[in-house]
């Protein structure tokens, strides 16, 4: 994750960006930069490291003017160098970026066809030469943005500063935050409402595809079609704290909004973008091609995280999987083999039951990795290797962001492990990240859906049993849909395989009972089919979790549809748990329970 901010002053402003990027540092320092417009003239400081570098080289080289950029970066493409440091720029326009350019590749070649000379190995610099290329063919500053942003596919969030244009700012949002403050005869644009927080407590959020044109006195928000559009503002709590709800009622529903960004931030952490191949942060202390079995143990929603990682490692890296839920791990005297592989998987770092089972694990001479999102929790200190979710702090209790984060890091786990075992190719492994690297846009397109799932919530308010189904790796997700539901609505829901339902809990089908079915069109969607049609035949109301194939080839007459975009079957359960999440959570918002802390639940669960 990175962090933007961008300010249209009254008086000079460099001071002013560093402070405000300080606040943001949270997302990122491993480089740092801002821009300025000095009569017309675009100006720029960069520094590799953490913020206090930059803030030296604007002592030793003042930055003079009132409107300016700035960026904390988080390196996704290209190394944490002053070269690679934003705010990318050419002669006419400035950019600072937060988030992934998926096609910049063929965006570069390009622009290097038609003369552009880039300095970076970053995605941003492409947005400043396509803007400028517009620019070239007589478009004005707005028009240069609407036409560049069409032509941009990924998550992200832009600011731009024009050339001999100060009283001018535009912002764009797709997937990453980006927010706007009001101030006095000033403006603002922020990652979050804690970067504006030392000049203004009055923002507004842009939503998905918005981009916005400020000037000193004017606010003019559009959607991605370019129609004029209004966003409320709000009284910013961020002031006060450094994590805020932002514009959602609650933090589970901020939490899965986020996901596109952290997603995307985790997955740059994991993979070299410019290769399109996966880059583990640290070395392995065990041969991947002498490991014969893998042990996986987690609880609640990490737990689903690795049973879809089993599918993964026994398809990807032929690697025989045994996973336990952690409270059971210790006590069936599994068979383990020293020098064998033990992953663990925690949000917290703290739930007693994963970390009694490490410990196990240790005592057995196993080999322990575990994929946490607090790198200094307590199972982060007593594993051999961490893999760090880079989620940024979760704070409600339903685990939403945290889980597709541990989703992203197994999936580039398996992959690695595929290559050094020699069961993936060089082009398997391409195929199979340039599939996660859709996964932040996918998600934000997942989103989409909320207004649906919104009016699908008061129906489920007022039942007493849900049912999920799923074959393959949409199964551990209606098993994570069922866990969703029941701990902040307190409905009863269970998540099953599909393939099971015929041998039981066929039993409790009738037309008070929905079925949610989540079944992307892959290989198992027909089995899934008649699955729905035993539900049908006995009166059950289905609710449909698929793509558009799945959709149209679907017989059944499904209460609701949810249709999400096409996309590889190896990335399905990073974004089916969206729609899965959100229904729960609008479901328990339309009941009224207490979302981000549900009655006898604990964020973390510290005792056995
Ligand atoms: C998930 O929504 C629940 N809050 C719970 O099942 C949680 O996943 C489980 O307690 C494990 O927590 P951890 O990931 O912090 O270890």
């Amino acid at each position: 994750m990175c962090g933007i901010v961008g300010i249209l002053g009254t008086e000079p402003v460099a001071a002013h960006l560093v402070d405000a990027l300080k606040r943001l540092e949270y997302r990122g320092y491993d480089s740092a930069g801002v821009a300025t417009l000095d009569h017309g003239k675009l100006g720029r400081r960069r520094a590799k490291g953490k913020l206090s570098a930059l803030d030296k080289r604007l002592d030793q080289e003042p930055l003079p003017g009132n409107v300016g950029i700035g960026h904390t970066r988080w390196a996704t493409h290209g190394r944490p160098t002053e070269d690679n440091a934003h705010p990318h720029a050419t002669d006419r326009v400035a950019v600072v970026h937060n988030g992934i350019i998926e096609n910049f590749r063929e965006l570069r070649e390009k622009l290097i066809a038609e003369g552009c000379k880039f300095t970076s190995e970053t995605d941003t610099e492409v947005v400043a030469h396509l803007v400028t290329q517009e620019l070239k063919r007589g478009k004005t500053p707005m028009e240069a943005v609407s036409a560049s942003l069409k032509q941009l596919r990924g998550a992200f969030a832009l600011a731009f500063l024009f050339a001999g244009e100060d009283d001018l700012l535009i912002g764009a949002r797709r997937g990453s935050p980006l927010a706007i403050g009001y101030g006095r005869g000033e403006m603002y644009l922020g990652s979050d409402a804690i970067a504006l927080a030392p000049f203004t407590d009055t923002v507004s959020y842009l939503e998905d595809g918005d981009w916005v044109v400020l000037t000193r006195k004017t606010v003019q928000v559009r959607d991605a079609n370019d129609k004029l559009v209004e966003r409320p503002t709000i009284k910013s709590m961020a002031s006060a704290m450094l994590v805020d709800k932002g514009n959602h009622k609650h933090f589970m529903a901020k939490e899965i909004h986020e996901q596109p960004e952290v997603v995307g931030h985790t997955l740059a952490h994991y993979i070299d973008m410019v290769h399109e191949r996966v880059a583990l942060p640290s070395e392995m202390p065990f041969d991947w091609k002498k490991l014969k079995r893998l042990s996986i143990s987690a609880c609640g929603t990490a737990f689903y995280a690795g049973l879809v990682a089993k599918y993964w490692f026994e398809r990807f890296a032929k690697l025989p999987v045994e996973i336990d839920i952690a409270s059971e791990f210790r006590y069936r005297d599994a068979p383990l083999e020293e020098g064998d592989l033990a992953i663990f998987i925690s949000q917290s770092g703290e739930t007693a039951d994963t970390l009694a089972s490490l410990r196990y694990a240790k005592e057995h001479k196993l080999h322990v990795l575990s994929v946490v999102n607090v790198p200094t929790s307590t199972i982060a200190r007593d594993s051999d290797v961490v893999m760090p979710t880079l989620a940024g702090p979760e704070i409600g209790v339903a685990s939403t962001k945290a889980f597709t984060c541990q989703l992203a890091v197994l999936a580039c786990l398996a992959i690695a492990a595929g290559r050094a075992r020699g069961e993936l190719s060089e082009a398997d492994e391409q195929k199979l990240v340039h599939a996660l690297i859709e996964v932040p846009r996918l998600m934000t397109q997942a989103l989409t859906l909320e207004p649906q799932i919104e009016k699908l919530a008061v129906e489920l308010s007022k039942t007493r049993d849900v049912l999920y189904l799923g074959r393959g790796t949409s199964f551990p997700i209606a098993l994570e849909g069922a866990l969703k539901l029941k701990e902040i609505s307190y409905i009863h829901a269970e998540g099953y395989a599909a393939g099971e339902l015929k041998h039981g809990p066929i039993a409790l089908i009738d037309e008070k009972m929905p079925v949610i079915v989540i079944a992307p069109h892959d290989r198992v969607f027909d089995k899934t089919v008649s699955n729905m049609q035993e539900v049908a035949a006995r009166g059950g109301r289905i609710i449909l979790v698929t793509d558009p194939k799945g959709s149209q080839e679907s017989t059944i007459d499904s209460a609701h549809t949810l249709t999400l975009p096409e996309m590889a079957s190896t990335v399905t359960p990073l974004v089916y748990a969206v729609p899965v999440q959100l229904m729960a959570y609008h479901t328990a918002a339309v009941i009224g329970t207490d979302v981000d802390q549900p009655r006898n639940l604990a964020k973390s669960v510290t005792v056995e």
